[in-house]
């Protein structure tokens, strides 16, 4: 009998290997991670994510006992399934102790009568203060926003109950099934920042490359499949991939499935960015390895190693004609990562490119790129 595992009922995963993909010396942190699969029955296509739940950090959880006075023994019962769990478990899986929501801060000036923290809320609470409050929210952690009020007390069910849940965090797959089997191969960059004078670290990141003990089935995962980002059925279309930083990850899986399975004949045109060419040239001896099975062109943008940022839209740019000329012919053209900067810039410059080489105005411009989205031939998984 097969189990479906999905968002409800994860599979826990094992990591079978972890590493950084820069070289010794690097300033990015950002990690390979292989997960182990084995006996779950799961599949996957290429240019799915995998969804993954974290835990947090015990010196986290131990901070937000503190401020809520707690040992951790204490048992709560959780909101949305009824069951009964000791606080220290709910904190650590199933609650969210790093995003605040509006109701605990709404729930806490209700109860704060120090006059001038009452005002302090007041007025971060205002109807016309929202980004106020956003940017609030961001810079605090629970544990944090607590020890600002301890005047103001809460049962430890009512705290629960005014956390959020602890959401799955994706991640796109870096390998094609068909070549890997029973792994899920994954790009993580951690998360580190600093807030109202904190360290901080993303929950998942953290969870992934350093908490999580290897060869122990302690990652739970289900698959979320791709709305359209997959390789064209035909295998000879031309494929362009524009991926920086993690955004490396899908295409890594691409080409596996298509130069090492499939065996394709056609061409494919990786542009790849990262800050340095000495320490960051992710994966390098995986796109020699697939350009000796067919056909791998590269460009390469390393904003790092010059004074000026040298980025793939630049590459694009570089590149102009051709480009367009693959475009025009049919090819598939793919972007992943950064969300804000990133893809809104490669988009700009596709514009761009066809607007010039394809003697086209602004307005026709927009409806070749239109056009290109309606025959999902330009496909985007950005973040
Ligand atoms: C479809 C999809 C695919 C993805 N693929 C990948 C992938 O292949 N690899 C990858 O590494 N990530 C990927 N991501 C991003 C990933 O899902 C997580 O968002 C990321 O790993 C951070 O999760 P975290 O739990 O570590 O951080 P969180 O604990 O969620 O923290 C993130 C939050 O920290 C805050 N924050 C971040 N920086 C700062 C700052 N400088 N100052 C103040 N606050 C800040 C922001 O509020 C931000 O929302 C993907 C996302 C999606 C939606
Ligand atoms: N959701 C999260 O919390 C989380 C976790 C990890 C990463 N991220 C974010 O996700 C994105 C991806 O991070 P990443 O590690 O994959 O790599 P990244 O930070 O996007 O960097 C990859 C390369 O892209 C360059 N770059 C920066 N801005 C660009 C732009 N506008 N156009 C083209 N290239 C640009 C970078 O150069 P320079 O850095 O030299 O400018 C670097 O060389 C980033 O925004 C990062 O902050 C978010």
């Amino acid at each position: 009998m097969t189990t479906e595992y999905n968002k409800q009922h994860p599979f826990p995963a094992s990591i079978k290997e972890r590493y950084f993909l820069s070289r010794k010396g690097s300033k990015r942190k950002t990690q390979h991670v292989v997960l182990d699969i084995r006996g779950s029955g799961i599949t996957y296509n290429v240019g799915d994510s995998v969804g993954i739940y974290g835990r947090h950090d015990p010196d986290l959880i131990n901070k937000t006992l503190k401020a809520m006075r707690a040992t951790g023994h204490e048992i709560i019962q959780v909101k949305q399934t009824d069951e009964k769990l000791p606080l220290h478990e709910y904190l650590s899986s199933r609650a969210s102790i790093t995003y605040i929501s509006p109701k605990l801060v709404r729930e806490l000036h209700k109860r704060q009568h120090d006059p001038d923290k009452k005002h302090f809320l007041d007025e971060l609470l205002k109807e016309d203060n929202r980004d106020g409050l956003k940017q609030y929210l961001e810079k605090h952690e629970v544990w944090d926003f607590l020890l600002a009020h301890p005047e103001v007390s809460f049962s430890f069910q009512e705290l629960a109950d005014l956390l959020m849940p602890l959401l799955p965090r994706f991640y796109s797959i870096s390998s094609a099934q068909k070549y890997v089997g029973d792994e899920i191969h994954l790009t993580v960059a951690p998360l580190e920042y600093e807030s109202n004078g904190h360290k901080r670290r993303g929950v998942c990141t953290h969870f992934i490359c350093e908490m999580a003990e290897l060869h122990q089935p302690v990652v739970p995962i289900f698959i979320q499949p791709s709305h359209g980002f997959h390789l064209p059925e035909d295998h000879e279309v031309p494929i362009i991939m524009i991926g920086p930083g993690t955004g490396i990850a899908p295409f890594r899986a691409f080409l596996q499935e298509r130069l090492l399975h499939h065996k394709a004949k056609s061409r494919h045109w990786l542009f790849f960015g990262e800050w340095n060419r000495e320490y960051d040239f992710f994966y390098e001896e995986d796109w020699a390895h697939f350009d000796k099975h067919g056909h791998l062109r590269i460009e390469l943008a390393f904003s790092r190693d010059q004074e000026h940022k040298v980025y793939v839209q630049h590459k694009m740019e570089e590149h102009a004609q051709e480009l367009f000329e693959w475009i025009d012919e049919g090819a598939f053209l793919y972007v992943c990562g950064d969300a804000r900067g990133m893809a809104k810039d490669v988009e700009a410059t596709l514009h761009k490119i066809i607007e010039e080489c394809g003697a086209l105005d602004t307005i026709k411009a927009r409806e070749y790129i239109k056009r290109l989205r309606r025959q999902k031939r330009y496909l985007r998984d950005v973040y």
